[in-house]
């Protein structure tokens, strides 16, 4: 080659690399289907043996107490010949939870032979002081309510499905509602009224077995039997729900629903 010839005469052939040899390269090892195994693990180390503690008891839900005299029974329930008598057979109750935390029995209030009833869920902080249902913020808006259909608190009876207020003001627990249960379907009996409007979802699931939501079924007429009589129920939102989306869509659904709860206590005819 004249031009390595030409650089080896010029003293530079020794700082040219040397050609690198043409080697094949390995040809890539097979594909094998399963890796090679993985080194076993170690076992890994055994806990610390439990040092033993001492047995404590499981608390229990609510226990009530062995008193008869804070459990009526359902004897004395049925027995109550009027709202009066009633009232004085359970208003010591501690059969839930809600029993001992409460200030006042909510017992509930209005006409004894209201045509139009009204259910809630429970007392909040002003009821469970007052003794009152209804008396707070919520109560006000229901008192409106109940004049827009050119009626008083009088001439209605509002009661609820429990009647000792929840903590916190939190929905009842379904025992809790259960264990009320019993006074509220007395309370209606004697009550007797011709349309109970229930106020929210509590009342509707606890009262009525309707457990869809309330936005779906508001002004859909249902019914509930007690002592024999199948009463048509008015579902509506809770006063305190229409405080907070107090819109006008809201609030002319309110009043919708309890023109024709009122509306059905003044004829004979069946709504549903
Ligand atoms: N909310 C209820 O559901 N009932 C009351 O008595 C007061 C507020």
């Amino acid at each position: 080659m004249a031009w390595k010839d030409t650089l080896a005469d010029l003293g530079v052939m020794g700082l040219l690399r040397p050609e690198a040899p043409f080697v094949d390269l390995p040809a890539p090892p097979p594909v094998t289907a399963a890796p090679p195994p993985r080194p076993a693990l170690p076992a890994p180390a055994k806990p610390p043996a439990r040092v033993a503690t001492p047995e404590r008891p499981v608390p229990a839900y609510y226990a009530p107490p062995s008193d008869p005299m804070g459990c009526p029974t359902e004897a004395a329930v049925a027995g109550a010949a009027t709202l009066q008598e009633l009232e004085q057979a359970i208003q010591g109750c501690l059969k839930c939870p809600l029993g001992p935390s409460r200030l006042r029995f909510v017992f509930g209030e209005g006409d004894p032979r209201a045509p139009l009833m009204f259910v809630g869920e429970g007392p909040g902080r002003d009821e469970d002081l007052q003794g009152r249902p209804f008396v707070g913020k919520a109560g006000e808006l229901l008192d409106k309510m109940i004049g827009a259909i050119g009626l008083t608190r009088e001439q209605v009876y509002i009661a609820n499905i429990v009647k000792c207020r929840p903590p916190d003001n939190r929905t009842p627990t379904g025992e809790e509602a259960a264990a009320c249960l019993g006074y509220l379907r007395r309370q209606i009996e004697l009550v007797q009224p011709k349309v109970i409007v229930t106020l929210g979802a509590t009342p509707l699931r606890e009262l009525v077995g309707v457990a869809e939501g309330i936005t779906k079924v508001r002004g859909q007429w249902k019914r509930v039997e007690i002592a024999g009589r199948s009463i048509p129920v008015m579902p509506t939102f809770h006063p305190a729900y229409v405080l907070r989306q107090y819109t006008a869509e809201v609030r002319k659904a309110v009043w919708e629903d309890l023109k024709a709860a009122k509306a059905w206590t003044e004829q004979d005819a069946d709504p549903t």
